[in-house]
């Protein structure tokens, strides 16, 4: 008993941990805020219609995306492990695995469009640095785009530069370089984008563009268009495979998990509204579509700086900016397979990272190669007509992240003790938050599992309105 209780001490404080409340709440928030909100974000809501879509949004962040957060950062830091070995301490049946399984199997998919279009952005820095964007037009800015993701070399360049600057940090230890990272520069992107947002609302006829992200056409909501919100939900929180876990490993005790994961969603959606006041009235402005699909970040962020005195400097900074918060949020995905690997299956932290890196640039070039449809795999059919990069997308995105998350709720929901769940919100009763916690178990377990079902099978035309 005693050298159990002494290793478990012992395994316990080898693990590091983040440094304090604020160090949490800006690392959760450097995995939640990336590519998600800067570059899918917008052109998500661009392809679904805009302010009608941002609502269905709002009401999946709310009763799904909230809920599943607290879950994911209760079974993390009530056990201080990996997903796998959480879940196993958690419950001894098997079968909650799969929520692990389903979470690797959704780090993966992700990665591989993920390191693709951070590589992209990586190409913008320089490219700024360069001065191609001086005296950039709408045409212009599209012809760029086209002819950096289409390749096929470049982008394979930049894919693997930037696996190669998550695997360095990954391999330095996370914990010390995220946070250092995250405190520091999510304030200032989030400084750059309202300066973005305060341009692009000076441009000619901006107002189209206020109006497309918040006028509510309830004709534009499909099935289609609710699953891509939820989907889009699970991806720009970090839901849904496990990340949140990983991270709850490395709180605190005094950590409050309710209210971080409430300040984290409305942070997140802050930014990603952000930018979407900085992207959708250039679209207007200059008179493009918004449904431009992947590349509309890329085609008009050059623009809103294009005619400002230092604009370019501005530009470069933008694109710095969201290198690193493309590149915080690899690190939190990829992290999630090495903890896997290292506490799992015995391998060294740089094995684990160089295998891991390996694997998602040989998948990963799919992604690449297929991105556009002008490049080389461009019109190779993979899954009801979508290319690679749009399957690994659409089936980590719609499918993995939701069904990982349904489970996710229906395990901390009905099969683990209401006892343990209630102690660990209220870390061991110091907290008057009783009834917070009993919304939230609530909301658990009779909203959350029955909305997601209810997107599901409407999605698959199961059941109709
Ligand atoms: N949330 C990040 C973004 O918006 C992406 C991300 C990081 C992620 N970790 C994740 C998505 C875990 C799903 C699961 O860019």
């Amino acid at each position: 008993m005693v050298t159990v209780a002494y290793r478990m001490e012992n395994e316990k404080s080898n693990r590091e941990s983040f440094s304090g409340t604020i160090a949490i709440f800006f690392a959760a928030l450097g995995s939640a805020v990336g590519l998600g909100n800067i570059w899918k974000f917008p052109y998500v809501v661009g392809e679904n219609g805009g302010g009608a879509f941002l609502l269905v949004y709002i009401i999946c962040i709310v009763f799904v995306g909230i809920p599943v957060m607290v879950s994911e950062f209760y079974i993390g830091r009530k056990t201080h492990k990996n997903v796998m070995g959480a879940l196993r301490q958690l419950s001894p049946n098997p079968v909650w695995k799969s929520i692990g399984i389903f979470g690797i199997l959704a780090g993966y998919f992700i990665m591989f469009f993920y390191s693709c279009v951070s590589g992209w952005v990586y190409s913008y820095v320089f490219k700024a640095i360069k001065g191609d964007f001086v005296n950039i037009t709408a045409d212009s800015a599209g012809a760029l785009f086209g002819k950096t993701v289409v390749g096929p070399f470049p982008p394979l360049v930049w894919q693997f530069i930037a696996m190669t600057v998550v695997s360095l940090i990954l391999i330095k230890g996370v914990e010390k370089g995220i946070e250092r990272v995250t405190k520091t520069l999510i304030p200032l992107l989030f400084v750059l984008i309202i300066i973005c947002g305060i341009r692009a609302l000076t441009l000619p006829g901006a107002s189209e563009g206020l109006k497309f992200l918040f006028k509510v056409d309830f004709s534009k909501i499909t099935p289609g268009v609710i699953l891509s919100a939820m989907g889009l939900a699970f991806f720009k929180l970090s839901l849904g495979m496990g990340t949140m876990v990983t991270y709850g490993s490395y709180f605190t005790e005094d950590t409050n998990l309710i209210t971080t994961s409430a300040k984290v969603a409305v942070a997140d959606t802050i930014v990603s509204l952000l930018a979407g006041i900085a992207i959708f009235p250039t679209v207007f402005s200059f008179g493009m579509k918004p449904d431009q699909g992947p590349g509309l970040l890329f085609m008009t962020i050059p623009l809103v700086f294009s005619k400002l005195p230092f604009g370019n400097i501005l530009l470069v900074a933008f694109f710095c900016l969201t290198a690193i918060a493309a590149t915080t949020a690899m690190i939190s995905i990829v992290e999630m397979l090495i903890a896997y690997f290292t506490e799992e299956k015995g391998l060294k932290r740089s094995t684990a990272v160089i295998l891991n890196a390996i694997i998602i640039l040989l998948i990963g070039s799919l992604a690449t190669l297929s991105a556009d449809k002008a490049s080389i795999l461009g019109n190779v059919s993979v899954f009801f007509g979508r290319s690679f990069f749009d399957t690994f997308d659409f089936i980590s995105s719609n499918i993995l992240l939701p069904v990982g998350g349904l489970l996710i709720a229906i395990f901390v929901g009905y099969f683990v003790k209401k006892n343990s769940v209630v102690n660990e919100l209220s870390n061991n009763e110091q907290l008057k938050n009783r009834s917070v916690i009993t919304a939230y178990r609530y909301i658990l377990m009779y909203v959350t599992p029955i909305l997601l079902t209810i997107v599901f099978l409407s999605s698959l035309n199961i059941i109709k309105f």
